[in-house]
């Protein structure tokens, strides 16, 4: 048998073929024509010397496939190319179903996209019993849709209602769940993985069939009935203009669905329209910015065991919820005794909800240790501080634990608006101080700011990058100046919003203007939700630092104690921490007025971040801005925007704005660089 660079092959004496992927020069493997040729080529040799089984599993440490080779999807210019592209996919995809031999995916680790769907072309799937294992078809977050038969192979097996949702999703389930739902057809612990995949393939079991209902809603009378339904439901989380991937799955099912070949037919060509989509050019953008933040981690490095954070309030109790859901060991420290048992309750609630199973949860409550004399300090890899945004009150704590500190701990602060060089000479190696700012809810969101003060040493930040990516955040290396980057660029919108409210616009307007552009939540909404007495402070602080005036409505509800949701008032009324639906807007208001308004003071104060080189460059603050605030992906950051839409027309339009707002919409000199760049 010949070699393969990106397979290996063992033929077993019971006649079975086991196909290991170990993609070459990869830590997980991924779907890319290199490996979809070499299968081909197996699968040929095979056909024509046909043993009494073959089983696909992964060589890999980390888990089965991650999915299609994503950068191959970048090359793509037109159509034809797309097309191609998935129709080779299908068809070394059809040779594996074709294949006159019982086949079986052994997937003992994540299972993602294209991994999904080839282990859909076989006859049988067993997946290993662990809480790693995942499956998912999560095409549709780059805008596309399974491609290489997934669409098809899937409802073989499953209920039109829940494959369909796991594709508009793009959402992983688990092992049992899947066995449940007839995606794997058992779910097998380490001991026993290969054994049962040699037993299936030799005994021949009936293949799954999805379940009876199935023929009734996959019916062609009711297929149209279901899609509106479906319509409906995504609708509620995306627009067709922004997010045309989800309705392209639901228009597939209902049109093609029946005889394979044209449903396979339809398939590649719905994914071939999308593939050349601005909007899915730019969802691939935001999925590489994932992996180049991640990539900033060194590889092979010690892991951290220990966590201390100093500060039981809303961020020191979320950070130690996420890293003991990571793994870690976490001693929680503050001065007063009700924080810490509020914050200990918090975490409870958390793990009860996402490890539902009593001796997990007790298993990562035993990891959340309350320390109220702060014993963890002389023992913890990673020392954070998460206390009072008060530059004297940390920096007489750092002089404080900084005799107890192990000789190597990386000690870091979540500081959101103090500059590292007004903290870091409190201690007496100014150099190893280093800011880790996470974001609020810690829990979901994904960014860290690496905080790099002048004095702090590279090893200190790369250890810090490392850190965040250790426990499953993408760490972004920003400048320490005043609202580093994410706030910085957030504040001048957020006070727009609040002068925008000041000279009488609605709140229903302004939020309505933002979220048309795309952004996640209206920004009246996101102030109330962050709480108005933080986002004032921040305001303060950064209206004196870059010179820009507050409106009043922020001052006047924080004086009234209205600090948003937590008060249950703000600009919005809230119950049970819902907002209470507003006075609607008013026909009279210019919603693209607005618009331009908001994001414009976004994207100019986006634009001097660039010159002033707070991060790296423009990938990096694209990066930085979608996931620390959630800038609608379907743009693929402001830079990004600004670039595919024209520096010059916006800058003209920030021109206008300055000629009749003064200073505040002053365009960044950067702007003309961009114009002549473009
Ligand atoms: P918080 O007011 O909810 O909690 C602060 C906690 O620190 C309190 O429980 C207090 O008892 C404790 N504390 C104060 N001095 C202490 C000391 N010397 N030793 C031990 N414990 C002490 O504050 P929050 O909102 O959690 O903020 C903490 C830090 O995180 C601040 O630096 C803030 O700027 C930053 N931050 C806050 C965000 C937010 O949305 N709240 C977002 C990102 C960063």
């Amino acid at each position: 048998m010949q070699e393969y660079q990106h397979w290996k092959i063992e033929e077993h004496p019971t006649g079975i073929v086991w196909l290991g992927m170990d993609v070459d020069g990869a830590s997980a493997n991924v779907v890319s024509t290199a490996v979809l040729s070499e299968l081909n080529q197996i699968l040929v040799h095979y056909s024509k010397n046909l043993p009494e089984g073959i089983a696909i599993t992964s060589l890999k440490d980390k888990g089965f496939v991650a999915g299609a080779d994503v950068k191959e999807f970048t090359k793509i210019t037109n159509h034809q190319e797309a097309l191609e592209l998935v129709q080779y996919g299908q068809s070394v995809f059809n040779q594996l179903d074709n294949i006159p031999c019982p086949t079986i995916a052994v997937i003992n680790g994540f299972c993602m996209g294209g991994g999904l769907e080839m282990a859909l072309s076989c006859d049988y799937r067993i997946a290993l019993e662990d809480p790693k294992t995942r499956l998912s078809l999560p095409e549709v977050r780059l805008g596309i849709h399974p491609g290489y038969g997934g669409t098809v192979r899937i409802l073989r097996y499953m209920n039109p209602l829940i494959a369909m949702d796991m594709m508009l999703t793009g959402r992983s389930i688990n092992t049992s769940y899947a066995k449940k739902v007839g995606l794997i057809d058992e779910a097998v612990p380490q001991r026993l993985l290969n054994n049962v995949a040699e037993k299936m393939l030799l005994s021949k079991p009936k293949k799954r069939q999805a379940p009876r209902i199935s023929k009734l809603l996959n019916n062609r009378l009711v297929r149209p009935l279901v899609a509106i339904q479906m319509r409906k439901q995504v609708a509620k989380k995306a627009k067709p203009e922004h997010y045309p991937a989800p309705y392209a799955i639901i228009e597939h099912w209902q049109k093609n669905y029946g005889d394979e070949a044209e449903f396979l037919h339809g398939e590649a060509e719905s994914v071939a329209q999308l593939s050349t989509n601005k909007t899915t050019k730019n969802l691939v953008r935001v999925f590489l910015l994932q992996d180049e933040l991640k990539s900033l981690a060194s590889e092979n490095v010690d892991k951290v065991n220990h966590v201390h954070i100093i500060g039981a309030g809303v961020m020191g109790g979320d950070i130690a919820t996420w890293c003991v859901s990571q793994g870690l060991l976490v001693t929680l420290q503050d001065l007063n005794a009700e924080s810490l048992a509020r914050a200990k309750s918090r975490a409870h609630q958390y793990f009860k909800k996402r490890l539902k199973k009593r001796l997990l949860i007790k298993s990562a409550m035993d990891r959340f240790i309350l320390d109220i004399n702060g014993d963890g300090i002389s023992k913890a890899d990673v020392v954070i501080e998460a206390i009072f945004e008060n530059k004297d009150v940390k920096r007489n704590l750092y002089a404080s634990i900084e005799p107890k500190l192990k000789e190597d701990a990386l000690i870091a602060t979540n500081t959101s608006s103090i500059e590292i060089e007004q903290l870091c000479d409190a201690i007496s190696d100014p150099t190893r101080l280093v800011g880790l700012h996470f974001f609020n809810p810690v829990t979901k969101m994904p960014l860290i700011e690496i905080v790099q003060g002048e004095q702090t040493n590279q090893v200190i930040s790369q250890r810090a990058i490392n850190f965040a990516k250790q426990i499953g955040k993408l760490p972004l290396p920003t400048k320490s100046s005043p609202g580093f980057l994410v706030n910085r660029i957030l504040t001048p919108y957020m006070v727009e919003a609040g002068l925008l409210y000041d000279t009488g616009t609605s709140i229903a307007a302004i939020d309505q203007a933002a979220k048309k552009f795309g952004m996640p939540m209206g920004p009246v909404e996101l102030a109330d939700t962050v709480g108005l007495d933080i986002g004032l402070h921040v305001g303060e602080l950064l209206s004196q630092a870059y010179n820009y005036n507050l409106p009043n409505s922020f001052k006047t509800l924080v004086e009234a104690d209205n600090l948003g949701r937590k008060t249950g008032q703000g600009f919005y009324t809230w119950k049970n921490g819902k907002k209470v639906k507003p006075k609607s807007k008013s026909s009279a208001e210019n919603i693209d007025y607005i618009q331009n308004r908001l994001m414009l003071r976004f994207l100019n104060e986006a634009v001097a971040c660039l010159r002033e080189k707070v991060v790296e460059d423009k990938d990096h603050l694209d990066a930085g801005i979608i996931f620390g605030t959630g800038f609608a992906p379907f743009l693929g950051g402001p830079l990004n925007y600004i670039e595919s839409n024209g520096a010059r027309a916006l800058y003209e339009t920030l021109e206008s704005l300055h000629n009749q707002y003064g200073k505040r919409f002053e365009p960044d000199p950067e702007w003309q660089s961009l114009i002549n760049n473009s």
